[in-house]
């Protein structure tokens, strides 16, 4: 028996170049004691996910679907090729689990792609929560080996198109808003984690001092995509009163979208082209800030180095922080970007956050029952408050072609996804 199926593969040292194939993959061995084999049925591509192909080798994203090596030549080579993952449901196909079933739906880190996998999983530090332990897997974060069962009884055929769309939503915000809502909830405020998690690299300290934003100026740059949304809506509504910051000044390419109007301290959302301008820093200035810290999701083409500019010229002698989240959306590996951001110099002090050995370290000290009670309480808020509202999802239905995950990935390359949008796809 072999199964029909569409693969999609990236070159991995040229992410723009990728394929999708439709292969008889013969079906591997039945999945053995403690493995459950799923398929991606669920799932979102967005910038993260473009992020996860990007940084690929750096930070071991491709360990976690191989190629397969049955592709044909020369896609089944796994070093040179790769499977983007993503975020999502799958669901179950077979199980030698016996608290997992076939049709049951799980959440986690799934392949870009139409192939079902095999997950090795124990069971993980609470009711419903389960862990990969696979060897391949061993090199990534612990957050992408979580999988979540969170109703046994849900079938995705059965579900209403209600259901479904409010699941493509959370396909698309619930990993991204968990960062936004660590940075403003646990580094920028009490307990001040490091943003790389415990206690971060040697010899770069955090501490109160550092993330206290009382007086300060936060700058978040690049504010359109939905990390920077999850971060604004809790730097808005959800910090302990007198806690801060002095003021906000949000720069974006879609400052008129930019949801700042609630904010109960002086708050702004200026075009990139106005960061040079000196109405803009003046603005800044007239809040009187002790402190500026920028938070980098990436901005677009060399607002960077504008940006580190105008901080340098304008705010000498106030201590100055930024908090590198993420990087400019493009189809090219990330040490490409990098290198032009050198060369044009940047933003001060650079800290980098990491979403997962953040929520590492908060489950080491609080216990996963507790910190994911506050996590999905936190998440019931932010969806309550109609944040995922205004999300235009862009369905899709396979993977190869024009309106499939190959269609997507293109668009995502060029930096060509419409504000407000996401690529879903249901398989
Ligand atoms: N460090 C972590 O733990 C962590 C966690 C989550 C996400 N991230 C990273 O944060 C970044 C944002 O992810 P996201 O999920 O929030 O992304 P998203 O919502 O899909 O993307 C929107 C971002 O791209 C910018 N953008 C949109 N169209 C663009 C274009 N044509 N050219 C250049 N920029 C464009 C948008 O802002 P403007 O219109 O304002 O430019 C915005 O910053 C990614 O790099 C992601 O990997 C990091």
């Amino acid at each position: 028996m072999a199964t029909k199926t569409y693969v999609h593969v990236v070159k991995k040292a040229s992410i723009a170049e990728h394929a999708s194939i439709q292969v008889d993959l013969p079906d591997p061995p039945p999945s053995s004691q403690g493995q459950v084999r799923a398929r991606p049925v669920l799932f979102s591509l967005t910038y993260n996910t473009l992020t996860y192909a990007r940084m690929g080798t750096l930070l071991k994203w491709w360990d976690a679907f191989p190629v397969p090596v049955a592709l044909p030549d020369p896609y089944g080579d796994q070093s040179q090729y790769g499977i983007t993952p993503c975020w999502g449901y799958g669901e179950c196909l077979e199980s030698q689990i016996s608290d997992i079933s076939p049709g049951q739906l799980l959440w986690g880190y799934w392949p870009l792609s139409g192939h079902p996998v095999d997950l090795t999983l124990v069971k993980a530090d609470m009711q419903g929560h389960w862990k990969d332990v696979s060897e391949q897997r061993k090199s990534l974060m612990t957050i992408y080996n979580r999988y979540v069962v969170r109703d046994p009884a849900m079938r995705l055929g059965e579900l209403s198109e209600a259901k479904v769309d409010a699941m493509a939503r959370e396909a698309v915000y619930r990993p991204v808003w968990e960062c936004g809502y660590l940075l403003n909830r646990f580094n920028l405020s009490e307990p001040y984690v490091h943003p790389h998690g415990s206690t971060g690299p040697p010899g770069q300290l955090w501490s109160a001092a550092k993330g206290d934003l009382t007086s300060a100026i936060v700058i978040v740059h690049g504010g359109g995509g939905r990390t920077a949304q999850a971060f604004l809506d809790g730097l808005i509504n959800n910090r302990d009163k007198g806690t801060g910051p002095l003021a906000l000044l949000v720069v974006t390419g879609s400052p008129s979208a930019t949801a700042i109007k609630a904010a109960d301290f002086p708050a702004r959302a200026i075009e990139y082209a106005a960061i040079s301008e000196k109405s803009t820093m003046a603005w800044v200035l007239e809040q009187q800030p002790k402190k500026v810290v920028v938070v980098d999701l990436g901005g677009r083409g060399k607002s960077s180095a504008d940006l580190g500019e105008a901080i340098k010229t304008h705010m000498a002698g106030i201590e100055a922080l930024t908090i590198g989240v993420g990087g400019e959306p493009k189809g090219e590996a990330f040490d490409v970007t990098m290198l032009a951001q050198y060369r044009q110099g940047g933003l001060p002090d650079r800290v980098q956050m990491n979403t997962g050995p953040i929520r590492d370290a908060l489950v080491e000290t609080m216990g996963a029952e507790a910190y994911f009670k506050i996590v999905n309480k936190a998440w019931e808020a932010f969806v309550g408050r109609g944040n995922m509202d205004d999300l235009d999802i862009i369905w899709g239905r396979r993977v190869d072609g024009e309106d499939g995950v190959e269609g997507g990935w293109d668009t995502v390359c060029k930096g060509e996804m419409p504000a407000n949008s996401a690529f879903v796809y249901r398989l």
